[in-house]
């Protein structure tokens, strides 16, 4: 098979969200563009780590590793290439350089948000550090580096329970995103933990778009429903929900389970559109949200930071910052690890 016949198979099946549908011929269209991008790849000895929300072309056409943001960032620390290219979002690209600081990162998007990660500085953790003193500051691993360098620990969707359960300190500052937060504090409660954990404001502008009115009246529409969820929706739905995991952890699911079920999947399109590729066959009910942060990332993107990266597609970071970040980030895998003794 040709590269657009190969290209064909793989996203014929995509539905979800607004990057499809794949025609042959529009597969014809994007090939040489995907043959380009993986000659300069092998060329420069990069390796392109991509985000399941991604536009899903970019994830099977020139794709090394696709996951969540933890193994993403554990495949960051473990690459020999020379050149890492983070399709997604800039914070996840800045972990990836803080681990690894004489490789050079380069970042596709020019859009550079989140809107969980732009709404909180350095100088707001600082001043909350001031306001809590002898609290633990937590971070979801969705801050800039700046953010990072200034708290004790940060986690991601598939280890934020275990590690705020097993920190060593009973008052517990998280931030940023409250509805997270507010899921933390239920399932510390169910797990018979008692912490004070206070949160911030930040919330993600995809995931609280999802309406727990709206899924108690599809669940009664579909029998038989399986709601699956991503800890950033809200307590109300994720009370609801047969299954609340990050979005590597929500692709195990749906790759284990054998009941034929319709899902409900409550997080970014990209996850669904991923699943409509590598799992075919799983029924998707209901709506969904796309992120335009990540979106944002073409392949054309690609190939201009593979091809000729401008300053601003290389991410920097100040020695600084980079050493408390990695403070940070090296601790969230050292309690990762420990929640899997
Ligand atoms: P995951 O780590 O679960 O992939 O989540 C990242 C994210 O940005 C969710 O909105
Ligand atoms: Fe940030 Fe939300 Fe987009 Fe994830 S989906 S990158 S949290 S804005």
């Amino acid at each position: 098979m040709n590269t657009a016949e190969t290209l064909y198979e793989k996203l014929k099946n995509v539905e979800s969200g607004t990057s499809g549908p794949y025609t042959l011929e529009r597969c014809r269209r994007m090939a040489p563009l995907v043959d380009e991008i993986n000659r300069l790849k092998k060329a420069q000895n990069a390796v392109i780590l991509v985000h399941s929300y991604v536009h899903p072309e970019i994830t099977c056409g020139v794709g090394d590793f696709t996951g969540d943001s933890y193994q993403l960032s554990k495949d960051a620390k473990a690459t020999t290439a020379d050149v890492i290219v983070f399709v997604a979002v800039r914070f996840m690209a800045e972990t990836a350089k803080a681990l690894n600081p004489d490789k050079e990162v380069r970042i596709p998007s020019r859009l550079n948000g989140c809107s969980l990660a732009d709404c909180i500085t350095g100088a707001d953790v600082r001043r909350l550090k001031a306001e809590h003193p002898g609290f633990a500051f937590v971070c979801y691993i969705n801050t800039s580096a700046e953010v990072k360098a200034e708290c004790d620990v940060c986690v991601t969707s598939s280890n934020v329970y275990d590690i705020v359960q097993r920190i060593p300190s009973d008052r517990i500052y998280f931030l940023p995103d409250k509805l997270m937060g507010e899921n933390v504090q239920d399932e510390m409660k169910r797990r018979g933990v008692a912490k004070d954990i206070r949160l911030y404001e930040g919330n993600c502008y995809v995931h609280a778009e999802y309406d727990a009115e709206r899924v108690r009246r599809l669940r009664a529409r579909h029998p038989g429903l399986k709601i699956l969820s991503h800890p950033e929706c809200c307590r109300e739905i994720i009370a609801q929900s047969d299954f609340v995991a990050s979005t590597s952890g929500l692709m195990d699911y749906m790759r284990a389970d054998r009941t034929g079920s319709a899902y409900l999947l409550l997080t970014e399109c990209g996850l669904a559109a991923r699943a409509q590729m590598e799992l075919p066959g799983k029924v998707f009910i209901g709506p969904c949200f796309e992120c335009k942060y990540m979106k944002s990332n073409t392949l054309e993107d690609v190939r201009r930071v593979l091809a000729s990266p401008e300053p601003e597609d290389i991410v920097e970071i100040s020695p600084e910052v980079r050493a408390g970040a990695l403070r940070c980030i090296d601790n969230m895998f050292k309690y990762a690890e420990q929640v899997k003794d």
